[in-house]
């Protein structure tokens, strides 16, 4: 992989023609020692936001040690990539040949399930294995996310008891498990769902072993700014802490974005301007899913020297298909002077971004530079730190 300083100094000496993917090594590095040292419990990384093996690697050598795998392909690329780390399949729906070579060849021996069906699937293909740590899914409220995840997968309140009991008896460790909807804005979406789960234990009376918080916890993009991450974690403490279970329990959570948002960017290039439409060459098939289907803005910045003293205007994009669907609405906020053969930096695509990729229509590009400049945006930098700092700890 190429190195650069900054993404200014890259576009401006190499001019790429097409588009770039920039990685900070120092950002994933520096968000796993965050959860690492400060998640009142244990942090697995969930593959799915970025499969990246040298990603994968940096989390492992800054303390990720549990992996949240959710297919055939994660488990073996991380088995593959990572041999020691342990691997969590959280998929509530498997192939049964999944779960069974995830067992027999990979040794995963933790499982998440939401109905009778899929408990009953887990142990036929472990061969009614006596060591599984078994996570039954709660489906709980996305109210306060901005991604449900609430209509898919989990248990409602009056299927739980009979499918922790049922777990229960098939499983080494009982494990409950929800997940609150990506980027949660506010860490009561967390102490409602452990309400749903103390209402599933006291319903179902069963001893559990581990309480997983699941993913959800924001990253900062342009009118979502969440409360330092610390407040997240603090009410997630004190919500365990007063469960029935809280003394015999582990208690682990599951990021995705957090962990990998501020990993990587995009540098792209403006091929022409129609009014406040920008034509870039990267787009809703590229590394854009996000901005282009669900509206999501994500900050952008004028890469040129010198640069521009225009007043910043709104724009949106149109990617590079010849489809009318690839476009941004944002409104991505840049100087008013844009024109085609300029640059723009377009930060925050670690999570659900390079990994969402296609090459369809022949656009996109492999290329991927490596930088030591900081993020456009950070929730683990000093700045943010410091306004963290004054949040109780634990
Ligand atoms: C089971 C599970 N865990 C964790 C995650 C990661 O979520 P996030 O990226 O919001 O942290 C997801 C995302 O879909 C998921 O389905």
């Amino acid at each position: 992989m190429h190195k650069h300083h900054n993404a200014l100094g890259l576009a401006t000496t190499l001019n790429p023609v097409d588009p770039v993917t920039l990685v900070r090594p120092h950002a994933a590095a520096r968000a796993a020692r965050f959860f690492v040292e400060k998640f009142p419990g244990r942090s697995m990384y969930a593959v799915k936001a970025n499969p990246s093996p040298e990603l994968l690697q940096i989390l492992w050598d800054n303390g990720i040690t549990h992996y949240d795998v959710a297919s055939l392909a994660e488990v073996r690329l991380v088995a593959r990539t990572l041999p020691e780390a342990t691997l969590c399949f959280m998929h509530p729906v498997k192939a049964e040949e999944a779960v069974r070579e995830a067992y027999f060849t990979h040794g995963v021996r933790t499982f998440s399930l939401d109905s009778l069906e899929e408990l009953e699937k887990i142990v036929r293909a472990t061969n009614a294995a006596t060591d599984l740590t078994l996570c039954v899914r709660l489906r709980v409220s996305s109210e306060h996310s901005k991604l449900s995840l609430a209509s898919k997968f989990g248990a409602a309140p009056h299927e739980a008891k009979e499918l922790l009991f049922a777990a229960r008896q098939a499983a080494d460790a009982l494990g409950i498990c929800f997940h609150v909807g990506s980027q949660a804005m506010t860490p009561e979406a967390y102490s409602n769902a452990m309400e749903r789960v103390r209402a599933a234990i006291v319903e179902a009376a069963v001893t559990v072993d581990v309480i997983d918080v699941g993913g959800g916890f924001p990253s900062s993009y342009p009118g979502m700014e969440p409360p330092p991450l610390e407040r997240f974690f603090e009410t997630i403490h004190r919500a365990f802490e007063s469960l029935p279970v809280s003394y015999s329990s582990e208690l682990w959570c599951e990021p995705g974005r957090a962990l990998c948002a501020e990993y990587s960017s995009l540098i792209v290039r403006v091929e022409k301007r129609r009014g406040s439409e920008l034509y870039i060459n990267d787009g809703a098939y590229g590394a854009l899913f996000d901005a282009a289907h669900i509206g999501w803005r994500f900050p952008v910045r004028l890469l040129r020297e010198p640069d521009s003293r225009a007043r910043d205007m709104e724009f949106s994009f149109y990617g590079p298909t010849c489809d009318d669907m690839d476009h941004m609405a944002g409104p991505f906020m840049l100087p008013a002077d844009m024109q085609a053969g300029d640059y723009i930096e377009i930060g925050m695509l670690g999570a659900y971004g390079s990994a969402m990729r296609t090459a369809f229509n022949g656009f996109g590009s492999d290329q991927i530079v490596i930088v030591d400049d900081e993020p456009m945006v950070s929730l683990y930098d000093d700045a943010f730190q410091e306004v963290a700092s004054n949040v109780v700890t634990l």
